[in-house]
């Protein structure tokens, strides 16, 4: 029996990637129907310290002294070792399982390393506010994404709707209305840090063009929170596709994720657009309830797997 289970949420960033990163502001949501779990199984009666690291998903299970630097796991330790000044941790297993597709934009990497550092924390006897469970998952983030902006841990930590500029504090969003979205997974592997580095040096080659659609995107984002508070989901849908035009002139679209927001949006969506980092992943669609079921089938009869349904309420 695992002495702690932990289950985190995956994300969807509705408005405003990439630019987030460059201190303008974004919308994103939790998906509470991908899930992470992070178990720990103490380890009774070992007389050394023992830490063993399981994800079945990946194949592995190892001693956390064979494992490479960049491990979250090792990170994790560390990180509570120098916060709390921990000599000795009592001996565990920890376990990670996901339904998260990794490499897709929807938070998979957010979601294991709040998933840890929470599972850690109550392991620990920790009573970590939600604040720092978010501050700790962000440097894990560090590790794998260069320069993160600190959304994803900041929705998958707090498991809520939200407005966020880099470095402030989270503004809360609530709609008066659920949305109903749909993700669509293109199938195509992503990579955050890599595209987050090719818009960096877009940016380099040509500022002024980069900096003026950021603005663009920040102002969009703007209104489009205006949009989410007063449940405004036509207006919400246009601002969607406003921005997955914008993100194609940041060379981040692909023609395999155009197609998915035509396809959407001739289908009835509202609105529609790519997600996260880009150049694969998924696209999000806002959809009204009664077209949900008739979207899907739309994608599943062109052969597209992995559809997931989520509502923001
Ligand atoms: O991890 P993804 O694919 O959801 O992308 C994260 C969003 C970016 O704005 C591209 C990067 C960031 O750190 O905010």
């Amino acid at each position: 029996m695992p002495a702690i289970v932990v289950h985190t949420v995956g994300k969807s960033i509705l408005f405003g990637e990439h630019a987030v990163v460059y201190g303008f502001p974004a919308i994103a949501v939790p998906i509470p129907d991908l899930q992470t779990t992070v178990m720990i199984f103490p380890l009774i009666g070992e007389e050394k310290e023992t830490i063993v690291y399981e994800a079945p998903d990946l194949a592995i299970s190892k001693n956390l002294t064979d494992l490479p630097e960049d491990n979250i796991l090792v990170h994790a330790v560390a990180l509570f070792r120098k916060a709390y000044g921990l000599s000795r941790i009592p001996s565990f297993r920890l376990k990670i399982t996901s339904k998260i597709p990794v490499a897709s934009g929807l938070g998979s990497s957010a979601s294991v390393s709040v998933g840890v550092i929470k599972a850690l924390s109550q392991f620990l006897g920790l009573k970590l506010p939600l604040q720092k469970i978010n501050e700790l998952a962000f440097e894990l983030e560090k590790i794998h994404h260069g320069n993160p902006s600190g959304i994803d841990n900041t929705v998958v930590s707090y498991e809520k709707a939200l407005y966020f500029i880099k470095g402030c504090d989270p503004v809360f969003l609530q709609s008066p209305l659920p949305l109903h979205l749909l993700l669509i997974n293109s199938g195509i592997p992503s990579l955050t840090a890599d595209v987050v580095a090719s818009v960096k040096q877009f940016r380099e080659q040509n500022p002024d063009l980069v900096n003026a659609l950021f603005k663009e995107i920040g102002d969009l984002v703007n209104s489009a929170k205006n949009a989410f508070q007063n449940g405004d989901i036509a207006q919400l849908g246009t601002l969607m596709v406003k921005n997955h035009h914008l993100l194609q002139k940041l060379n981040i679209s692909l023609p395999e994720l155009d197609a998915l927001v035509d396809l959407a949006l001739q289908n009835g969506a509202c609105g529609a657009k790519l997600c996260g980092a880009g150049r694969g992943g998924n696209v999000i669609a806002l959809v009204k309830e009664e077209n949900v079921h008739s979207l899907q089938q739309v994608f599943k009869s062109r052969g597209i797997q992995g559809i997931v349904s989520t509502v923001i309420q």
